[in-house]
């Protein structure tokens, strides 16, 4: 599979913006995804931003749907950027259910930390979020 990665630009928010929604889709959550191209477009690529990005592009003589060492290569890509910023740890998040991504981790050597420490991924929001102390 012939695919380079690069960091993503602000005319890539279209393609990630629907890329969000397909998996969501994917993932059942479609109704609760709320970011817009035009969210993406600001908070990643205005002064100070939010999100730093990296895409996988193909070129179109070699579109298949199998996808071969993408998933590797992006995966590879975010941990040199974050050692390279100094990080020591990825941390992300999976569906229970969703088999094929849990083992394509633990291929990679990722550990499920729910499994062996009992951490649960936490969310405020909406009316919760509102009323948080000041
Ligand atoms: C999970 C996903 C990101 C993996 O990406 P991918 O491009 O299919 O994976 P790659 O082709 O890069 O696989 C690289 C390596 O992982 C291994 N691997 C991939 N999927 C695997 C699986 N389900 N079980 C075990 N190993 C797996 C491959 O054998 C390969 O190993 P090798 O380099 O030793 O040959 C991809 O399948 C995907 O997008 N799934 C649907 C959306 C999704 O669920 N995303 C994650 C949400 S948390």
């Amino acid at each position: 599979m012939d695919f380079s990665i690069r960091a993503a630009n602000v005319e890539d928010c279209k393609d990630i913006a629907r890329m969000i929604v397909e998996l969501s889709e994917y993932e059942k959550v479609a109704d609760q995804v709320k970011v817009t191209q035009r969210d993406l477009e600001q908070d990643g690529f205005s002064k100070n931003p939010f999100f730093h990005g990296i895409v996988a592009e193909v070129p179109e003589q070699h579109k298949t749907k199998d996808g071969k060492g993408i998933g590797k290569a992006l995966m590879s890509k975010v941990a040199q950027l974050g050692l390279a910023a100094g990080c020591n740890q990825l941390n992300f998040t999976v569906l229970d259910w969703n088999k094929q991504s849990l083992d394509f981790y633990f291929s990679q050597g990722s550990v499920d930390v729910t499994a062996s420490m009992g951490y649960h991924c936490m969310r405020c929001e909406g009316e919760a979020l509102d009323s948080a102390p000041s």
